[in-house]
């Protein structure tokens, strides 16, 4: 299967998994689970907006940073920039955050309030151990999945 096909499946899935349900936390926990098995990324997972900070909320793979401030990393950075950020070395961005040495590549991708759509309260924040491995096609497909949320 090509990636835009595993996208598309997964998408559907991921539609009918959150139909119906409310809680913020159950849905982002089966989104970061149903990805992570689906695309074989090395870590998936989300960080929540809470005060001034983001805070590390469901995830897949190794242990994560905890808190991470506005505008700082790359989670910091796409919630500052309330767009999707696409970092394909991350050793050339500047003021990445290393939670694993393993990381080398990575996507954040903002979480949209359903009132307020220009208010960020989440992201998305994919890494893989591989350079380069995001692309167009993961913007795309991770930005249609954090719109159901
Ligand atoms: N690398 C991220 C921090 C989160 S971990 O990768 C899970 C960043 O620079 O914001």
């Amino acid at each position: 299967m090509t990636k835009e096909e595993k996208y598309k499946e997964l998408v559907e899935d991921i539609r009918a998994l959150i139909d119906g349900e409310k809680d913020m936390i159950a849905v982002m926990s089966n989104i970061a689970a149903d990805i992570h098995q689906t695309m074989g990324y090395w870590w998936t997972g989300f960080y929540r907006v809470i005060g001034d900070e983001l805070v590390l909320g469901p995830f897949q793979g190794p242990i994560a940073c905890m808190h991470i401030a506005f505008g700082r990393g790359v989670c910091g950075t796409a919630w500052k920039r309330a767009e999707t950020v696409i970092v394909p070395d991350v050793e050339q961005f500047p003021g990445h955050i290393a939670c694993s040495s393993q990381s080398r590549s990575e996507i954040v991708v903002p979480v949209f309030s359903h009132e307020d759509n220009k208010k960020v309260i989440a992201v998305l924040d994919i890494d893989s151990e591989h350079l380069a491995t995001f692309d167009e096609t993961d913007r795309k497909f991770l930005e249609e999945i954090c719109g159901l949320i």
